[in-house]
């Protein structure tokens, strides 16, 4: 399996949170050939199963994206919009979107948009309809879109949408790959509806029941022109969290991820990310608690249509999270 194979068909997959099933065949086709069993659960979670003797562990990537819903058309075939997981909506306008059907639009923005606080109903699609009837016959009220973006290699680096978080459901299948014989019970779980509220991961943990848990998503940065100050660089290793909105990373996690790191010479760096949280935030909190951390690559313009990644930083992870994976906890 070739990573960058990997990311540029699934980031290519259009998945807003909600309605998983696209990525979710593909990284199925993908995950049966690696682990003893594969299923559904309830919410629309996919569980890769790896049987093993020792401590059960699980893996989460979220599968879905960020996107836009269709709340009403204009008379004009105007289509209005609300927005599916985190926009930066002063950077939406003249954006491309795509509905599950196919039919293209672009964001277009009303003449006051920017000089007054950004705001979605300052916002719109334009499918390029005639009038209303027509927009009607390619979109209803609660279609959703996901961004346009394509995929592109810019040196050892890679462009894409939805980065977050294909990379980290390629991290999860590369590593699967690797796994031959492991001491741990391993599950491996891509998760439903992370962008609007970790929602998929909290009821696979329940299900789950793991002794410890490892969110792999991604991470914001430092490294940009007035980028606003973190430790966290492309090309510096597998970022091990620290800490997000959504949780303080378990003491003995991290402190396993790290001594795994210099025992196996993986390049790491640490992240405190103060924007936004992961899965890790809604595992921890399932039934009694559950030791979790957090594994991210390191990520420029996350949630645009043009995220960045290092190649090297995705191997990193995979090292990691096999290495975490084998090991006897
Ligand atoms: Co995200
Ligand atoms: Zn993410």
């Amino acid at each position: 399996m070739d990573i960058i194979k990997l990311l540029k068909d699934m980031t290519q997959i259009n998945s807003v949170s909600g309605d998983e099933r696209a990525i979710r065949d593909y990284i199925k086709s993908e995950a049966k050939k690696h682990c003893d069993e594969v299923y559904t659960d309830i919410l629309g979670n996919l569980v890769a199963h790896k049987k093993g003797e020792g401590k059960k562990i699980m893996f989460a990537a979220h599968m879905d994206e960020i996107g836009v819903i269709a709340t009403s058309i204009d008379d004009n075939g105007f289509i209005n919009f609300s927005s599916v997981g985190g926009l930066n909506i002063r950077k939406l306008a003249h954006t491309r979107v795509k509905f599950a059907n196919g039919t293209e639009g672009i964001i277009g923005d009303k003449e006051k948009a920017f000089k007054e606080k950004p705001a979605l109903d300052k916002l719109y699609i334009d499918i390029g309809a005639d009038n209303k009837k027509d927009a009607e016959e390619r979109v209803s009220v609660g279609d959703t879109a996901a961004f346009c973006g394509s995929f592109t290699q810019c040196g050892d680096k890679i462009v894409s949408k939805a980065l977050d978080n294909r990379v980290g459901c390629a991290v999860l299948l590369k590593a699967m790959e690797e796994i031959k014989d492991s001491k741990n019970d391993l599950y491996f779980v891509f998760t439903v509806q992370e962008e609007v509220g970790l929602r998929g991961a909290k009821t696979a943990a329940f299900e789950i029941n793991p002794d410890i848990a490892v969110a792999v998503d991604v991470t914001d940065t430092g490294d940009t022109p007035d980028a606003p100050v973190m430790a966290v660089e492309l090309g510096k290793g597998a970022a091990v969290k620290v800490m997000d909105r959504s949780i303080m990373c378990d003491a003995d996690v991290r402190v396993k991820m790290i001594e795994t790191a210099k025992k196996n010479n993986i390049p790491y760096q640490l992240e405190i990310m103060t924007d936004g949280g992961t899965d890790a935030g809604a595992i921890h909190l399932s039934k009694a608690g559950v030791k979790t951390g957090g594994i991210s690559v390191p990520t420029r313009y996350i949630h645009s249509t043009s995220e960045m990644i290092c190649v090297k930083d995705i191997e990193n992870c995979v090292d990691l999270v096999y290495n975490l994976s084998v090991e006897l906890w």
